[in-house]
């Protein structure tokens, strides 16, 4: 087997572009999709297009795998479980830790390996080592196939659990799509009373760049379990949040963004939360509120 070898499975916008990325570095790479129409343009730069799923895996000891979700993982390895023992499945596809876990036992029941991973970019990020994707699972098996994965993106290693690099992912969606939804709600707000998108970014962007240093303060008093009201307080956020929520109503914006944000807030203060930082609503969310 040459280490200059891989298959790619799944070419959606991710896979076509790693399928190309390996190609640019000079590998042999060998591809299969459902709708196989999608590995055309590849096929015409020297990729193979395998005729099974099972072929495509028999192909190469180092498997990647960029499917919509592991539905769909199953979905595909299941014609491919013959070919499955002695390979190397590194798993780009989204999904839960949980599945990522059960993944990795259903691999190893068939004599395969499994890594999971979390790219933390779009297609375009794809082929810059400054781009980084979450890896876990058996740290030798990372190790032995860095070098292919790093022609992809940077790589971030969690640790062994299967379950790290999909959790890893998940928590930066978390923050990245609720900042996303608070923006656009923003951006409502202000389209309601005639301002522009363009008109508000200086001041979104700054309220953006400020975050970083809000997560700095408050790391170490969440992690010592510490919630002090000494510069916050979460009876201040909740009458701020209520503002929020009649600011949207009074123009016409939907206010189901802000009222479950308030929802929160209204939880730490029937737990008593009143007097302290706003910080005690992490209590609430992980459900030691008492
Ligand atoms: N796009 C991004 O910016 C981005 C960034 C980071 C991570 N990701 C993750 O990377 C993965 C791939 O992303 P993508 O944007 O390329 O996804 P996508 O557009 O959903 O494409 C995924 C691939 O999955 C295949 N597929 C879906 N259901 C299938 C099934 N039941 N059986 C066989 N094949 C099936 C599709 O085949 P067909 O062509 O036949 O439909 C396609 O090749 C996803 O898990 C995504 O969450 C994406």
């Amino acid at each position: 087997m040459s280490t200059q070898a891989v298959t790619v499975i799944g070419l959606g916008p991710m896979g076509r572009t790693m399928a190309n990325v390996f190609l640019d570095h000079g590998y042999a790479v060998t591809v299969w999709n459902r709708t196989a129409s999608r590995a055309d343009e590849l096929v015409a730069r020297g990729a193979t297009l395998a005729t099974t799923a099972e072929e495509a895996v028999a192909a190469n000891e180092l498997v990647i795998l960029s499917l919509t979700d592991y539905d769909a993982v199953y979905a595909v390895l299941e014609q491919a479980e013959r070919s499955l023992a002695g390979k190397v499945v590194v798993n780009l596809s989204s999904d839960t830790p949980d599945r990522a876990r059960q993944a990795a036992a259903w691999l190893a029941e068939r004599g395969a390996q499994h890594l999971t991973g979390g790219v933390q970019v779009p297609p375009s990020g794809l082929g810059d080592p400054e781009s980084s994707t979450f890896y876990s699972g058996p740290q030798d098996v990372f190790e032995a196939h860095r070098p292919a994965l790093e022609v992809l993106t940077g790589t971030d290693y969690r640790g062994e659990d299967p379950g790290l690099a999909a959790l890893y992912y998940q928590m930066l969606m978390d923050v990245f799509w609720t900042s996303m939804l608070s923006w656009l709600h923003a951006l409502a707000m202000a389209d309601a009373n005639g301002i522009s998108a363009a008109e508000f970014l200086p001041y979104a962007a700054r309220t953006a760049r400020s975050l970083p240093g809000f997560f700095e303060f408050y790391t170490p008093r969440i992690d010592a379990g510490e919630h002090p009201g000494d510069v916050d307080r979460l009876a201040m956020g909740v009458a701020s949040v209520e503002h929020i929520v009649h600011t949207a109503d009074d123009a016409g914006v939907d206010t189901a963004f802000p009222t479950a944000v308030l929802d929160v807030f209204q939880k730490g203060m029937a737990k008593g939360f009143d007097q302290d930082s706003f910080t005690s609503l992490y209590k609430v969310f992980r459900g030691t509120a008492g």
